[in-house]
């Protein structure tokens, strides 16, 4: 039996050391015992965008980015967006097993209990531009949700954490669809709680003059996208949660830093990214030559390729589904034309093929958000909406670790040695 270290030899000594390996990995900290002379504090790892570094020990989701294989709490991602509601799924991210009928019952009762916003935050979305983006509003408005309920930052009483994860999961929604009423010119519409979580907030986002009709099959599409968006591991919103929380901050200002990483056209804006893609594109003849502008080096295929995915993203799969009961729904989108011959070139395309790049989640959702009505610059807002139970699970786990610290990442300074300070009048 191969015991389960490593022996690293330092060349700059000679000297050998045996440090214990866990779980595959072995923990940075021991590689400080590694020095070359007194007072070089110690061999570090040097990991820009962590590419390498597993930064806690995490419960909730697992994927093999090899096979394609997500799953969340154990349960393939597959199943889950088969049968279960979003509200199921968060309680499974949250809790940590499936509720049972009387369990689901009681949580969703208590996000029902909580779906009113203050009034005073309809004058907080006022003060924005009638042009502000989405998401730069959500992240402003539940970043000052923190204002509303100063009794979140009891962080370490966890009857008050869980009153703030249902208050986050009950008004996003209501938080969201206002942002998308006030992004129209249109009244905001209060929560309905005699319907369902999707269907009360597809109801306050598209409800005109106190109707709307809902249409189940784009609801339950809009439940099975928040649901292949719930949770993903240590992505770039969720690390921000993470590292943000880890000062103990409450949980509004450390989801709104995820809001804010999820933002960026590299994590959650790039469903809309690749709206504006195909729309730049925009004839199939076209597309050749975009290919060609994309291997020059002349900007990204946006919804292609991931950090961990190298085999086709299993919520890209799941989605195409999806893409064709709401298509049925509501007509074909001319734009799904060039997405499918897109992905058929670059499928066969050596340059896409021998980086793995595949199809990732934004490929299809974004043309899925604007069948369903949803502008371009909303898709992203939707993402977050999904992701949030994902951020305050993650964000539980690392408060309840009793190795995680507040983030603190090293560095390695490469800049100037000593120097006297020059006057300006010598410069
Ligand atoms: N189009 C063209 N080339 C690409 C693409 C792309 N979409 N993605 C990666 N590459 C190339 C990249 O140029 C590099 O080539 P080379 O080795 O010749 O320099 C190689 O593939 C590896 O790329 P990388 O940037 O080192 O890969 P990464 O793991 O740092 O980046 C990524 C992952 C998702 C940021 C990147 O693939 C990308 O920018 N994709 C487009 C944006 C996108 O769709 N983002 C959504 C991600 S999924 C949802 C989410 O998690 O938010």
């Amino acid at each position: 039996m191969p015991s389960e270290t490593l022996t690293i030899v330092d060349n700059r000594t000679g000297r050998e050391y045996e440090v214990p390996i866990a779980d595959g990995t072995i923990r940075a900290t021991d590689l400080r015992q590694i020095s070359a002379e007194d007072g070089d504090g110690g061999l570090m790892s040097y990991d820009p965008a962590y590419l390498n570094t597993s930064s806690c020990r995490s419960e909730i989701t697992y994927i093999d980015g090899d096979a394609g294989i997500l799953r969340y709490r154990g349960y393939p991602i597959e199943q889950i967006a088969e049968d279960a509601t979003f509200l199921e799924t968060a309680y499974l991210l949250l809790e940590g097993e499936l509720p049972t009928a009387a369990q689901l019952a009681a949580f969703e009762d208590d996000v029902r209990t909580h779906t009113y916003v203050h009034t005073n935050f309809t004058k907080f979305l006022d003060g924005f531009r009638y042009d502000a983006h989405p998401m730069g509003m959500l992240l402003g408005a539940i970043g000052a949700l923190s204002t509303f309920y100063p009794d979140a930052k009891h962080i370490a009483d966890a009857e008050s954490r869980y009153l703030q994860r249902v208050r986050l999961i009950a008004k996003m929604p209501t938080i969201a669809a206002f942002v998308f009423r006030h992004s129209r010119g249109l009244p905001y519409v209060f929560p309905r709680n005699d319907l369902d979580y999707i269907g009360n907030f597809v109801n306050m986002t598209f409800e005109i003059g106190g109707r709307h009709e809902p249409n189940p099959v784009l609801q339950r599409a809009l439940q099975i996208l928040l649901i292949l968006h719930a949770d993903h591991e240590q992505n770039c919103s969720t690390s921000a949660v993470r590292s943000v929380g880890s000062s103990h901050v409450d949980p509004f200002s450390a989801v709104s830093a995820g809001i804010a990483a999820l933002y960026g056209p590299l994590h959650g804006g790039a469903n809309e990214a690749v709206l504006v893609m195909l729309d730049e594109i925009g004839d199939v003849k076209n597309i050749p030559a975009f290919i060609e502008s994309v291997k020059a080096g002349h900007g990204r295929l946006m919804g292609f390729g991931h950090r961990v995915y190298k085999s086709y993203d299993p919520r890209a799969k799941l989605i195409k589904k999806v893409a064709d009961q709401v298509f049925e729904q509501t007509g074909l989108n001319p734009k799904l034309e060039i997405a499918l011959e897109l992905e058929r070139i670059a499928l066969e395309d050596e340059y896409f093929v021998s980086r793995k790049l595949y199809p990732n989640v934004d490929f299809y959702s974004g043309l899925i958000y604007q069948a369903m009505g949803y502008p371009t610059d909303y898709f992203t807002v939707l993402f977050a909406l999904g992701r949030l139970p994902g951020w305050i699970a993650q964000w539980e786990e690392m408060l309840n670790d009793s190795e995680q610290k507040i983030s603190r990442p090293r560095q390695t300074y490469v800049g100037h040695d000593v120097r006297d300070f020059v006057p300006m009048s010598k410069r």
